[in-house]
C-alpha cells in the first residue's frame, strides 16, 4: 500500500509538457536531454529514449523527443512548391501522394496575396493531415542573377512582392495549426559552392533588399521557424551571426519563432546557439557532442542553450504532434488539385500577343516541342513534390476540346517513348541534386510542313528545368539549343507563309534568353512550373477560356551580359564537366577565400538589383520589364487620388506595416469585351537629391477582382512613410528624405503610368 502512494506521488512530481510550464521543464532537463532537442534526429548519439524512427517516411528531419517529460518528437519536410514526403511505403497499398502545385516563382507572377493564402491553406491542409509539423518554405531569397539554380523556388528580384507573397503564404499554411520555415536567411543566391560561398553584400543592400523579402514576412505573417542559409554573409556564417539572428531578426523585427540551420548547415555548434540558431538540423551525433562538450568547457554559457531550448518548446507546444492531432493521411487531393489550378491560372504570364490568341479549341492544332507531351510541373531538388500526376500540353489541349494534328501527334508519342525511357535510364543513375534529364528536342522537318497545311495554328512548348545543388549554365539552360532553334525557325515559316500563327509556350523555372528567336512567335505565352495540373490552365489560357493576368516578377533583359550581377556570378560550368565535389572546398573548417564568385561573390551592383538597376541605369537593355504582363481584354485607369493617413489610421494593410503614410486610390475599368483582371503597380520615385536612390521602387501592388466588360472598381493602395525610408550606412539607421515625391500607378516597371507627386515632410 505504502509503495503505490509513493509511486503515486512520484507519478504526480514529474510534470509533463504543457503551454505554460516551459520553464519548469527547461529547469528539469539535463544537458544531455537539452542537445537531443536542439540537436535533430540525424544524430543517433542520444542514447535511448525518445529517438525518433517513426517520423513520416520521407520528411526532412525531426527532433527527439522526451517522453519522461512528456516532449514529443516534431517532423519537419519540404517545401516550398508542396509537401515533398515518400508517396510509397513498404508493407502498405495505400499511396501518400502530395499536391504539386505551382513553383514560388508562379504564385508571385498571380500578384494576388489573396489566391496564395489560399494555396497556402491547401497545402497547410496536407501537412496536418500527413502527419509533418512543419513545412520546410517558403522560400524568399531575392532573383539576383536569372543563372542561380533554385530561383523557381523563390519569388521575386523585387523585395516587396516577395515579402507580401511569402507572409500571404505563410498565413495560409499556418491557418491550419501547422508551421512553415522561410527560407533561406539569407542572401543565398546562388547553389555554387553553397555551403562555403561567402555573400559580401553592403549593408544597405542586404536591409533594403535581401533582408527586406524576409522582414514583411516576419512581421506580418510570423512564420513559426525561420531557416538560416548555408552561405557566409560578409565574412560570418549566416547561422552563427548574432548580428543577423539576435540584432535583426528578433530584436529589430520582433520574430517570435524559432530559428532552424539548413540541412547540415554551418560548422560551429557553439556559435550557432550562441547566435540564437535554435535548431541544429538534420543533426549528427558530431553536432551533439559539440554542444554538450561546449557547454562543459565553458565555451558556450548555459543561458544560451536554454534561450534555444525554451523557443524550442515554444514550437513544439503549438505543433500537432505535441497535441495528439489523428491525422488522417487521406487529405482532399482532389480539391487541392483545383486551388493548384486557379492558381495557375492567375500565374500565366502572356508576354507578346500579335493576334494570335485566343485561339481554339475550334479547328486543328499542330502541337510541337518534346515538353507539349513532358510537361514539367516543378523543379528538382528539395523543392520538388511527390505529385500523383502530371497533366501535360497533350492532354491538357485534348480535355479542353481542341484537336491535334494527327500525323504530328503520332510522331509525337512514339518519339517520346523511347525518350522517356532513355530519360528513365539516366535519372536513376543520378543523385537527386543534379539536372533532371530532359527529352531531346526533335525537329520533324517533312510533318511540319505538312501539318502547316491542315492545321490552323502552331503551339510550340520549350522547357527547362533545374534546381538545387546546381547554378543553371548560361549555353545550355539560358540560351536556346540550336534543335530548339531550329524547330521554332521551321515552324515559323511554314506557318507564317500560309499566314498563320504561331504560339510559343515557355514551360521554364527561370529566364531563358528571348533575343534570338522572339520574333519568330506571334504570341509568346510563360507558363513557369505550373504544378500537377498544367496542361488545363495553359489550354484554358491558351483558349482564352481564362484571360491571362500574371505579371512578371523579374525583369527579362535583352541578354545575360546586361545583368547586373552577371560579373560576379559564377560561369564555371560553361568549360567544366558538373563535378559536385570539384566546388566543396572545404578544407576542415578552413575557410578558403581564393576563387571569386567560388570562394566569396561580391553584390557590386548593391541595390541595384533587377529593375532598379535597369530602370536607372540601362532601360534600353530591357525586352520585358518586371511587372510585365498582357491580357485579352484592356483596362483604362483614372481618378488618381492620394491621401494622407495619419499615423492611427494607418492599418490599411497590415498591423505591420501601419504608422502613418498615403492612401493612394484608382479607379479600373474593363473597357475592353472579355472579363479579365488586372494588376495596379504603384512605384515611387524619391528625390533622390540627399540619397542615392533607384528611379523607381515598386511600394504597393492591388489585384482587381474579375471585371466583367465595361465593369469598373476602386483599388485602394497604402504605402507607409517608413517604406520610404533608406538605410544609411554612415548613422547605421534608416533615414527619411524629405521633398517631392512622385508616386506612380503604373502596368510594369517601366511604364509611364499615371501619376501624383507628393511633399513629403
Ligand atoms: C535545402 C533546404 C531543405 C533541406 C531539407 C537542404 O538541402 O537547402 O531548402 O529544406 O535541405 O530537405
Amino acid at each position: 500500500m505504502l509503495t503505490l502512494v509513493l509511486a503515486a506521488a512520484l507519478t504526480v512530481a514529474t510534470p509533463v509538457l504543457r503551454e505554460d510550464n516551459i520553464p519548469e521543464i527547461v529547469s528539469l532537463l539535463t544537458l544531455e536531454e537539452k542537445a537531443a532537442i536542439l540537436v535533430g534526429c540525424g544524430s543517433t548519439a542520444f542514447d535511448g529514449i525518445g529517438r525518433n524512427d517513426i517520423g513520416v517516411q520521407g520528411s526532412a528531419g525531426a527532433t527527439h523527443a522526451i517522453p519522461r517529460l512528456g516532449i514529443p518528437s516534431i517532423v519537419f519536410a519540404d517545401g516550398p512548391a508542396g509537401l515533398r514526403i515518400d508517396p510509397v511505403r513498404p508493407g502498405t497499398e495505400k499511396t501518400f501522394y502530395c499536391t504539386g502545385f505551382p513553383i514560388g516563382t508562379m504564385l508571385a507572377s498571380t500578384w494576388n496575396p489573396s489566391l496564395v493564402e489560399e494555396v497556402g491553406r491547401a497545402m497547410g491542409n496536407e501537412v496536418l493531415e500527413y502527419g509533418v509539423d512543419v513545412l520546410l518554405g517558403p522560400g524568399a531569397n531575392i532573383h539576383r542573377n536569372p543563372l542561380c539554380g533554385r530561383n523557381f523556388e523563390y519569388f521575386s528580384e523585387d523585395p516587396l512582392l516577395a515579402g507580401l507573397i511569402a507572409a500571404a503564404y505563410i498565413g495560409g499554411v499556418q491557418s491550419n495549426g501547422v508551421g512553415t520555415s522561410i527560407k533561406h536567411f539569407a542572401a543565398n543566391n546562388q547553389e555554387l559552392n553553397r555551403l562555403h560561398n561567402d555573400a559580401r553584400v553592403s549593408e544597405r543592400a542586404l536591409r533594403e533588399i535581401y533582408l527586406r523579402a524576409f522582414e514583411i514576412a516576419v512581421r506580418e505573417a510570423q512564420p513559426w521557424t525561420l531557416m538560416t542559409s548555408y552561405n557566409y554573409i560578409n565574412g560570418v556564417h549566416a547561422s552563427e551571426s548574432p548580428w543577423l539572428l539576435t540584432e535583426v531578426l528578433r530584436k529589430d523585427w520582433g520574430f517570435l519563432g524559432t530559428v532552424v540551420t539548413d540541412w547540415g548547415g554551418g560548422y560551429d555548434t557553439a556559435a550557432q546557439i550562441h547566435a540564437g540558431n535554435d535548431l541544429i538540423q538534420s543533426g549528427s551525433d558530431s553536432r551533439y557532442h559539440a554542444l554538450i562538450d561546449a557547454v562543459r568547457e565553458g565555451r558556450l554559457a548555459i543561458e544560451d542553450v536554454d534561450a534555444c531550448v525554451t523557443r524550442a518548446l515554444q514550437l513544439i507546444v503549438k505543433c500537432p504532434s505535441f497535441k495528439g492531432y489523428r491525422f488522417s493521411e487521406a487529405p482532399d487531393l482532389e480539391a487541392h488539385a483545383e486551388v493548384c489550378r486557379t492558381a495557375a491560372d492567375e500565374g500565366m504570364v502572356l508576354l507578346k500577343n500579335k493576334g494570335a490568341l485566343p485561339a481554339g479549341p475550334e479547328g486543328v492544332t499542330a502541337l510541337l516541342g518534346v515538353t507539349s507531351y513532358a510537361f514539367i510541373a516543378g523543379g528538382t531538388g528539395s523543392g520538388d513534390v511527390h505529385r500523383p500526376y502530371v497533366v501535360d500540353l497533350q492532354q491538357g489541349l485534348s480535355d479542353g476540346g481542341f484537336t491535334l494534328d494527327a500525323p504530328l501527334d503520332e510522331f509525337y508519342k512514339e518519339y517520346m517513348e523511347d525518350e522517356r525511357w532513355r530519360c528513365a535510364m539516366i535519372d536513376g543513375k543520378n543523385s537527386w541534386v543534379i539536372d533532371r534529364e530532359r527529352p531531346i528536342e526533335v525537329v520533324p522537318s517533312g510533318l511540319i510542313k505538312a501539318a502547316a497545311e491542315r492545321a490552323d495554328r502552331a503551339f510550340v512548348t520549350l522547357g527547362r528545368v533545374f534546381g538545387e545543388g546546381k547554378d543553371r549554365d548560361l549555353h545550355y539552360s539560358y540560351h536556346l539549343q540550336d534543335n530548339e532553334l531550329q524547330l521554332l525557325r521551321e515552324t515559323a515559316a511554314a506557318f507564317h507563309s500560309r499566314g498563320k500563327k504561331v504560339t510559343v509556350i515557355l514551360n521554364i523555372g527561370g529566364v531563358v534568353d528571348m533575343q534570338e528567336w522572339q520574333d519568330l512567335a506571334d504570341a509568346i505565352l510563360v507558363c513557369w512550373q505550373p504544378g500537377e495540373e498544367g496542361g488545363h490552365s495553359v489550354a484554358a489560357t491558351l483558349s482564352g477560356a481564362v484571360n491571362p493576368s500574371g505579371r512578371l516578377p523579374m525583369t527579362i533583359s535583352k541578354g545575360y551580359e546586361f545583368e547586373p550581377s552577371a560579373a560576379n556570378f559564377p560561369r564555371v560550368f560553361e568549360d567544366k564537366p558538373f563535378n559536385y565535389s570539384f566546388y566543396r572546398r572545404l578544407e576542415g573548417n578552413k575557410k578558403d577565400y581564393t576563387v571569386k564568385d567560388v570562394d566569396y561573390t561580391d553584390y557590386e551592383e548593391g541595390i541595384y538589383v533587377g529593375y532598379r538597376y535597369f530602370g536607372t541605369y540601362a532601360p534600353k537593355h530591357v525586352a520585358y520589364p518586371f511587372g510585365y504582363g498582357l491580357s485579352y481584354t484592356t483596362f483604362r485607369w483614372h481618378g488618381m487620388k492620394v491621401s494622407e493617413v495619419p499615423a492611427a489610421d494607418g492599418d490599411h494593410t497590415s498591423s505591420a506595416i501601419s504608422a502613418a503614410g498615403y492612401l493612394v486610390t484608382v479607379e479600373v475599368k474593363n473597357t475592353g469585351k472579355v472579363a479579365g483582371k488586372d494588376v495596379v503597380e504603384l512605384y515611387v520615385k524619391a528625390p533622390g537629391r540627399d540619397m542615392d536612390k533607384p528611379s523607381r521602387e515598386l511600394k504597393a501592388f492591388a489585384k482587381t477582382p474579375l471585371l466583367q466588360p465595361g465593369e469598373s472598381c476602386t483599388v485602394d493602395l497604402f504605402v507607409s512613410l517608413e517604406s520610404l525610408a533608406s538605410w544609411n550606412e554612415a548613422k547605421g539607421t534608416w533615414v527619411l528624405e524629405h521633398g517631392r515625391y512622385r508616386f506612380i500607378a503604373a502596368r510594369n516597371a517601366a511604364d509611364r503610368g499615371i501619376s501624383h507627386g507628393v511633399q513629403v515632410k
